[in-house]
């Protein structure tokens, strides 16, 4: 059980305003705010250079810390300025041929769908989309059938930014792992949220956040690479820190998956990171994932029950992502009105998700995401909010 009054007492920003924008960037809790603080503080008063080397143990813990998440082993994480970097990190490093073809889903991310298009403009690469079961998760049977020798790379979205499916990642890995073609999943909305074993989901690649599900700082993400597929990848850049020059002619590959990092990080927010993991583990992602999914099912329940607004969420197995439409109002406008009430929401627009929003002729959805922090009594909040917005 969670003790909710203990999570909302370690959130300061809890005390200020109701905050349903998890999917966007969460609010940090205390002890990720301290370790910040801590580095920060250090670094003001001894310097840069001196600080990370104090800090040095603590800075290498986050690897195990983060592998331990995601059950991988610290040599297989990178960590990285985003999750957009990571995938990229791990997208562009695939060695692609004119002909190849890579497999993804309908409610793909704007932006790993853009860089499909610029491989595919510079490359000769070809996108297919799998089709949606009826209940608006990946048809892994179709996907099985889409296989052929062609095929380079399975990409899936884990939880895609708008529609609240769960996207069946294990069922996904079998069929990657029975054909032997690379799988890469996007987990930017998943991790933190929901249990994640890469050895059970069976991906090869791995990319996520820390703003988001994980409540770490902004500006950091990390990659996980299978020590087994590190070889398969030709890093799209290198610098001295990922491939040390050991001779003036001859560099070495790092042979971890650091190799996907670079020299430059801000440590402060790397260790905020870890925090963020560990904190999360300590609570217990199972027990997060149980209170999130009864938060968001309570709020899609009685934000349907509203005239004039509809719930647009999609999937057998639903998120902490509720998305919605209310008759007559444009998104931008419910997100200030419910601002104006201090309750923080998002909006998803036709670029958040090109494909799934243009298949479903979708505008635009306000998109309201809830964490453990998040209670019932502001669940009411909304739904009263929106009544009268409606
Ligand atoms: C599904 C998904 N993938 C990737 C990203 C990109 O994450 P980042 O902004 O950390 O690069 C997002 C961000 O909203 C997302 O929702």
């Amino acid at each position: 059980m969670i003790d909710v009054d203990r999570l909302r007492a370690e959130t300061p920003g809890t005390r200020n305003v109701i905050h349903l924008n998890n999917a966007g960037s969460s609010l940090m809790p205390q002890p990720v705010i301290d370790a910040i603080h801590r580095y920060l503080d250090h670094e003001i008063g001894y310097g840069g250079y001196e600080t990370q080397s104090v800090f040095a143990d603590e800075l290498d813990s986050v690897y195990g810390t983060i592998a331990e998440l995601i059950n991988a082993s610290s040599t297989e994480i990178a960590i990285s300025d985003s999750a957009t970097r990571a995938w990229d990190m791990a997208f562009y490093s695939m060695p692609f041929d004119e002909g190849d073809r890579i497999l993804t889903t309908t409610t793909e991310y704007v932006s790993n769908w853009a860089a499909y298009l610029h491989l595919r403009d510079t490359k000769g690469i070809t996108v297919d989309v799998v089709p949606n079961t009826s209940t608006g998760e990946i048809d892994v049977e179709a996907l099985e059938l889409m296989v052929d020798a062609d095929v380079k790379l399975i990409t899936l979205n884990h939880i895609p930014t708008n529609s609240g499916v769960v996207n069946p990642a294990v069922e996904v890995g079998r069929v990657a792992r029975e054909h032997g073609i690379p799988y890469l999943l996007d987990a930017c909305q998943s991790t933190g949220q929901l249990p994640i074993d890469v050895a059970e989901i069976g991906c090869d690649m791995l990319s996520a956040t820390s703003r988001k599900f994980l409540r770490g700082p902004r500006g950091e993400g990390f990659l996980y690479v299978r020590s087994e597929f590190l070889d398969q990848l030709d890093p799209v850049f290198v610098e001295l820190h990922t491939a040390p020059v050991v001779l003036p002619d001859r560099f070495e590959l790092r042979n971890d998956a650091r190799r996907f990092e670079t020299w430059e990080k801000n440590y402060a927010s790397v260790l905020g990171m870890g925090v963020a993991a560990q904190y999360a583990i300590g609570i217990g992602i199972g027990a997060i994932w149980e209170r999130i999914e009864m938060l968001a099912g309570t709020a899609r329940q009685l934000l349907g029950e509203i005239d004039g607004v509809t719930v647009r969420d999609l999937g057998a197995v639903k998120c902490g992502i509720v998305t919605f439409e209310v008759e007559g109002r444009q998104v931008l406008e419910v997100r200030e009105l419910l601002s104006e009430r201090s309750i923080n929401v998002s909006t998803s627009t036709q670029i958040s998700a090109p494909v799934d929003m243009h298949d479903r002729e979708i505008e635009g959805l306000v998109r309201a995401s809830f964490h453990a922090f998040n209670t019932t009594g502001e669940i009411d909040e909304l739904v009263g909010a929106m009544r009268v917005i409606a």
